[in-house]
This record gives structure tokens, sequence and C-alpha cells, in this order.
């Protein structure tokens, strides 16, 4: 049995996880002052076979919004509530930082945004995400329709073989062509890299596979052996990813040389007019690098230039993934939705203007990281001392948490809380279309679709953070538009060609979790052209 007890009185201020597990070990032992938390109690074989998210929504149901877990010698808090999540993400977000996701990343990732302290984190996120202005999300989306194009010319090409030997459906993985796709996407869009991976292999495409096959190991694996003195020589599979960084970093160092030298004062000034559509490289790498001259640390924007690979990569996929198998299951809403393709775009590729007719579109994407969200918890560690709000059938006056407490904001329970939604786990893109009101959920603002206004996709200020499919407050996800853009793009463009139904039942497709939800053996789909449309 897992029986959870109180985490710490004095935290660990070390980014070191060793330190943190023997400290939180220490902790466990001796108690703590989170005392009145509910508590989860749990059989060790409900962590076996199926991912901790899911574990953690039944103890969320059980115990409530706030609690807390420990096994072994970890504890953490788990918070399903949305004006917790609200005061940890936004109102109270400088008194936390990533703790043991951290950990986990920083030999990857480096100083980049995702794992970085918050010393680091201000100046660079304040250099990178304007970034991300209009007029470059607007110039992505041809890379979108490119390589989206590519995909659909690859299945074209297959079917076309098929059809050969007298059949007119494929088999494929469309995860695997998913992950392709973004990753030949991210590698245009982040640092104009082509990596073709939609239709080849290479080296440094195997070494980004393995570079994110051993973050989710580390990010699923208790004791971090990687750290003990000799383990990146002696174990094989830590040699093997040092190899596969110092291939990606090799790579990644001569984009930032080409991009230093190849620095053109008419492209900064076509930067500064905003005059996209005449620059031949419209990278975020050659906006970084225009934009700062040639003095900007070069070790800081490989780490910047890694992280946005991994987290814009996985992530994407993901949502392309568990989009198709949503849809696959609800031919109804798959036919809706090649009608709204056909009225808007017929058989054009999608603009960055068509892209806001195509509402249905985007509201399946956005219910699909609503059931799917990626990642399903986000990881915080108290720099300080800090008093949570109750919450929602929490306690009315809180919880006080001592300096080092680890906390998973379960975005998953978020956002299938039956508080918060109705028919929690159906899938109705519709549903945000409706106002509702707070009722009587004391501190919680309700979900009202007129508080942003001229926002394309739901977010977490219309529902006031019952729906974090970015997260929220000053670390919210950089690439949400283009992100939202790149899977609205890439989903229309598919299902305007092809229609698509599982290969298997349903419960055959299971969920796995490294950073993201992934499936187990595969998103195994029959796809065959429309019959519906000439
Ligand atoms: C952060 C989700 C795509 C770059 C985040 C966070 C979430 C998220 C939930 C907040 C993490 C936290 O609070 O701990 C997603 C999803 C995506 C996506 C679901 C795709 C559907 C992208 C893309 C990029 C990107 C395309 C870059 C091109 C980042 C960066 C951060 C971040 C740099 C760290 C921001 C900071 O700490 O300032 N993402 N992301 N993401 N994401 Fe994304």
């Amino acid at each position: 049995t897992i029986r959870c007890q109180s985490t710490s009185t004095d935290g660990p201020k070390t980014r070191n996880l060793l330190d943190n597990a023997s400290n939180l070990l220490t902790n466990f032992l001796s108690g703590g002052s989170l005392g009145s938390m509910p508590v989860a109690e749990g059989a060790v074989s409900d962590l076996f076979g199926r991912p901790l998210f899911l574990a953690l929504y039944d103890w969320f149901l059980e115990h409530g919004s706030v609690y807390k877990l420990a096994f072994g010698p970890k504890a953490f808090v788990v918070v399903s509530d949305p004006i917790v999540a609200r005061h940890i993400l936004r109102e109270n977000a400088f008194s936390y930082d990533k703790g043991v996701l951290a950990d986990i990343l920083e030999p990857i990732m480096g100083k980049g945004l995702i794992p970085a302290d918050l010393d680091t984190w201000k100046p660079r996120r304040r250099v990178i995400a304007p970034g991300f202005h209009v007029l470059y999300l607007e110039s992505m989306v041809k890379v979108f329709t490119n390589c989206s194009g590519r995909t659909i010319s690859k299945f074209e090409e297959l079917l076309e073989r098929e059809g050969l030997q007298g059949r007119d459906t494929i088999e494929l993985n469309l995860e695997a062509e998913f992950s392709s796709l973004a990753l030949d996407i991210i590698g245009l869009g982040v640092f104009n890299y082509d990596f073709g991976s939609v239709t080849k292999e290479s080296p440094i495409i195997k070494a980004v596979y393995g570079t994110l096959f051993e973050a989710e190991h580390r990010s699923t694996f208790y004791i971090p052996y990687w750290k003990f003195p000799l383990a990146r020589w002696l174990v094989p599979r830590q040699r093997k990813f040092q190899k596969d960084l110092k291939d990606i970093n090799d790579c990644l160092d001569g984009l930032i040389r080409n991009a230093k030298e190849t620095r053109q004062e008419t492209d900064v000034e076509k930067l500064q007019q905003r005059d996209y559509s005449n620059l031949k490289d419209a990278s975020l790498l050659r906006f970084l690098v225009d934009m700062r001259g040639a003095d900007v640390d070069d070790c800081q924007l490989r780490d910047d230039l890694m992280t946005m690979l991994i987290a814009g990569h996985e992530t994407t996929a993901a949502v392309l993934t568990w989009a198709v198998f949503l849809l696959a299951q609800n031919p109804s809403k798959m036919k809706k939705a090649q009608a709204e393709i056909d009225t808007v775009l017929g058989q054009g590729r999608p603009t960055f203007d068509s892209l806001k007719k195509l509402e249905f579109i985007r509201l399946i994407v956005v219910e699909s990281l609503r059931l799917f969200p990626q990642p399903p918890l986000l990881i915080r560690r108290s720099l300080k001392s800090d008093s949570l709000p109750g919450g929602h059938k929490g306690k009315k006056d809180g919880y006080a948490i001592p300096a080092g407490t680890d906390i998973f904001v379960s975005v998953y329970n978020l956002h299938r809380s039956p508080y918060f939604w109705d028919k929690p786990h159906e899938f109705e893109p519709e549903r945000f279309l409706a106002q509702r009101n707070s009722e009587d959920i004391e501190g919680w603002a309700g979900f009202d679709p007129s508080r942003s206004p001229g926002a394309l996709y739901p977010n977490e200020i219309i529902s006031d953070f019952a729906f974090l499919p970015f997260g929220g407050g000053p670390r919210k996800c950089v690439g949400d538009q283009f992100a939202l853009m790149e899977s609205t793009v890439a989903l229309a463009m598919l299902l305007q060609k092809f229609d698509v139904e599982l290969k298997g039942p349903p419960e055959s497709v299971e969920q796995v979790t490294g950073a993201t939800i992934h499936t187990k053996n595969g998103l195994w789909c029959r796809v065959k052209k429309r019959s519906d449309v000439h």
C-alpha cells in the first residue's frame, strides 16, 4: 500500500535531484506541516500498467482537489482545482520553479526556457516571446501547408501503389506520420533546417528521436542513475544518449554559426519593417540573431533552440494523434469537419486568413487538448513557503506549504473535472461555444468566451484556469499560437483528402506517458481517399 505522508518543513534549496530525494526522504520520515491535507492511499498496483496521471484522477475524485501523495522517497502535492492552479501558475508564479522537471531536462535543454531558473528565464523570455509575432505566424502558415502537403503526397503515392493491387485503403501508423510532420515543421520554423523526415531517415533524425526517448525514460525512472560518476561512459544507453546529444548540438551549432555569418543588415531592416513576405529565411533563429546582433551568447541560443525543438515537436504530434483518435470514433463530427473544410477551402490550401473561418477544426484541436493535455501534469517546486487557497471542494482557509514542496498541477484532472465540465469525458468540440456561469463556485469566474476578445482559440483566460492547454501565467507556452495553427492546418489538409478509421478497437490504443501522452503501439489507422469529393 502507498500511504501518503507529510512533505517537508524545510525543503531543499538545491536543484540536485539526489539531494532532493534524500531531503524528501528525511521529511517523509520525520513528518511535516501539511498535516491537514487529505492523504491519498492506494495500492501500488494502481501505478502498474497504467500512467501515473490516470491514478491521480481516481485519487482526485476520492480525496478532493488538493491532496498529497507519496511513494517511496517522493512526496507530491496534487492540485486539480482552477483557483489553486491560478495561484501557483499566475498569482504567485515567482515563488515556484520547475523542480523535478528541471532536474530531468537540464542535461538535455541546459538553460533553455522550460527548465530555466527564474534569473536565467526572465531575460530570455523577453527576447524569445516577441519572435512569435503575428507576421512570423503568418509566414509560418506556408511552412505548415508545405510540410502537410508533403505528408498528403506521400499518402497519395502509397494509395496509388495499393490501387495497382486493386485496393483503395492503406494502413498507417498515423502517430509516427504526425511525429515526422511535426519534426519537419519545427526544424523549418525554428531554425530553417529541413529534416525531411516525412520522406527519409537520417542520423540527425535518429539522434533527435534518441534524445526524446531518453528524456522520456528519465521522466519515468525514479533513480537518477545517470548522475552517478562514470554512468555516461559505462551505461550503454547513456553513451548513446551523449552521442545523440553531441550530434544534435553540432548540428545546432552549425546553424547558429551560419545564421551569424549570413547576418545582413537588409534582413534586419526587413525584420524591423516587418516585411516577412520577402524574407527567404523567416525562422525564429534568424529573428533572434538579426534582432539581437552577433553578440548573442551561442550556448544560450543553442539551449533555447534545443528546448523549442523538443517542446514543439512531440506536443503537436500528440495533439494530432489524439484528434484523429477521437474523430475516428465520432464519424458525424468527422463529416461535419469535412463539410466545413469543403466550404471554406474547397480544394485549396489553408491560408492565415482562411484559418479564421475553420472554426470547427479549431474547436476539435482544443477539445483534443482538453481530453489529452500535453503534458498532462505541470510540475513545480515551491522556492519559499506559501499559502495555497483552499479551492473548490477544498478546505476554506487553504493549506500552508513549506519551501521545497513538490507539486503536480494536474491539467488532466482539471480538464476532466466533473465540477467544471458537463459530460467531462465526452468529445464535444461545440462545448467551447457556450458560456457557463460560475454558479456557486466561490473564487472562480466561470467560463466566458467574451473574456478573451479576438482569441481564435479558447484559452485559460476564458475558463479562469479550468482549461489550461498551454499552461498559464508568465511561464505559459510561447509557441501556443504556432502550435494551434500548425495543428489546424495539418488536420484540415488531412481531412480534406482522406477518410480515416481506426484499424482496431479504440480500447486497443493504450496510453503511455513520458512528457506527453502517446500510444503504446502506435495509432494504426485505415486511410482512404474521400469518396465524396472529386
Ligand atoms: C511551455 C504546451 C507547442 C515552446 C509550455 C507549457 C505547456 C506547453 C503546457 C507550460 C509548461 C509549464 O508551465 O510547466 C504545449 C503544447 C503544444 C506546445 C500542448 C502543442 C500543441 C510548443 C511549440 C513551441 C513551444 C510549437 C515552440 C515553437 C514552449 C516553450 C515553453 C513552453 C519555450 C516554456 C515557456 C517558458 O517557460 O517561458 N508548452 N506547447 N511549445 N512551450 Fe509549449
